[in-house]
């Protein structure tokens, strides 16, 4: 430890005077005369992000601190998930070069890491809202996804250097949220905390709450999330995780991240667009070229990550058993988790407790609770005949059929 690091020994909360003292005393990233400027620009709930900037030179940083407590509540919360996060940049950055910020300082005791500033890269989902397309899209994220994702399995990985690293990443308390928010309460409202539009309760309560075959098929992916330990995923690749310009993308906050199904990553990243899709139908039935696109975009992310995994493993996988049809078995295994668990994401962000902006935009109650029930039956299908979906096509069909099939 430096002389430097040993004052910030005990974790206190950043503000935005302290933590310019907290930049120059643990790196030497900008000059000692320079004046610095400081905003926080955290948005969430459990963390503090600052950006430190240097008007004369242009250097940029941002710190991200996490708080033992929840912001709104006050909970307590462990700060494990601030190592976790600061060891899977690391990682990733090895696996996916430049596709996440590189991180210069990770102080553990202060839960604050200082990374590069990626403020020239759009939040993906308030950039889709506001109707920007993006042709890299659909190959930046699948091979984010497949570099990441694949090399981390012990497919490709050392078999007891990936199970270090399952210890490591075991996440307890974040997987615990994730397997109440995303694969119980939607099903089982048993804390009580859903938030459902008011006019669908009657819809959620005979389409959700009182499908016994949906449920197991939930049952199934969630015992999937809790016990196979595929490979080092994010675990909360939604849109506003991604970021994103015309040179690449960045993918941030990976505090959910463990070792889990390669298909919740994927699944993540497709459901979450077709909010993207949802919210222009209704809001902007005119922008075509919007549409059209981001529902090819959606249909190639399916179509080229198992393209992009089934060419990675049967070039790169040496291990005798694997052969050409195990790897195709393996694949279609996780193109089935990656649609049911598109479904529970699609599910979970309309009737539990955090939503998504690209609905809560939609004004006309009416178009609204429409879009959900065309959303909802949709991710219902994909959960329970997850298998037979075998292109990404065949996700926008069931979507259209559905939701035009809506009568209220
Ligand atoms: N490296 C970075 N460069 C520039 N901006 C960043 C960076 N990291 C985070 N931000 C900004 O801060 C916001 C919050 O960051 P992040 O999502 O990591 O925080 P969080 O507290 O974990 O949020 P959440 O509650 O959504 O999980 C981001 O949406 C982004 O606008
Ligand atoms: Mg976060």
């Amino acid at each position: 430890m430096s002389e430097a690091e040993r004052v910030y020994t005990d974790h206190f909360l950043l503000d935005e005077n302290t933590v310019i003292d907290f930049v120059r005393e643990n790196l030497d990233y900008f000059h000692q005369e320079a004046s610095l400027h400081v905003k926080e620009i955290g948005d969430g709930n459990i963390n503090y992000v600052f950006r430190i900037w240097d008007d004369k030179t242009g250097q940029s940083l941002v710190v991200k601190q996490a708080d033992k407590r929840l912001k709104s509540s006050g909970r307590p919360l462990g700060v494990y998930r601030n190592k976790i996060e600061a060891e899977i940049l690391k990682l990733q950055n090895a696996f996916a070069p430049g596709k996440v910020p590189h991180i210069y300082h990770y102080s553990e005791p202060m839960c604050a890491l200082t990374m590069e500033d990626i403020s020239d890269f759009k939040n993906l989902r308030i950039a889709l809202l506001e109707g920007n397309i993006y042709e890299n899209l659909s190959q930046e994220i699948t091979d984010f996804m497949v570099q990441v994702l694949l090399s981390t399995t012990d497919l490709l990985m050392n078999r007891h250097l990936k199970k270090d690293l399952v210890k490591k990443f075991t996440n307890v308390e974040l997987c615990d949220i994730s397997e109440d928010l995303v694969f119980t309460e939607p099903y089982f409202n048993y804390k009580n905390r859903n938030i459902i539009t008011k006019g669908n309760e009657a819809f959620v309560n005979s389409v959700l709450y009182a499908d016994e075959p949906l449920k197991k098929e939930v049952g199934v992916l969630r015992n999937t999330f809790m016990n196979a330990s595929q490979a080092l995923i994010h675990g909360d690749l939604h849109s506003g995780s991604i970021f994103i310009n015309e040179t690449g993308i960045k993918i941030i906050d990976p505090e959910f991240a463990f070792y889990g199904p390669i298909g919740y990553d994927v699944g993540n990243v497709i459901g979450n667009l077709f909010f993207s899709l949802a919210n222009k139908i209704v809001m902007a039935p005119d922008h075509i070229e919007f549409i059209s696109w981001i529902k090819q975009t959606i249909a190639a992310i399916f179509d080229q990550f198992k393209e992009k995994a089934l060419h990675k493993l049967k070039t790169e996988v040496t291990f005798p058993l694997y052969n050409a049809s195990f790897i195709e078995d393996y694949v279609a295994n996780i193109m089935s988790d990656t649609v049911g668990m598109a479904g529970t994401e699609m599910i979970r962000r309309i009737v539990g407790d955090t939503k998504v902006k690209d609905l809560d935009l939609i004004t006309d109650i009416k178009e609204k609770i429409k879009m959900e029930r065309g959303l909802i039956f949709s991710a219902t299908s994909f959960i329970k005949n997850r298998d037979k979906y075998k292109r990404g096509i065949d996700l926008i069909n069931e979507f259209d059929r559905y939701r035009k099939g809506v009568n209220l």
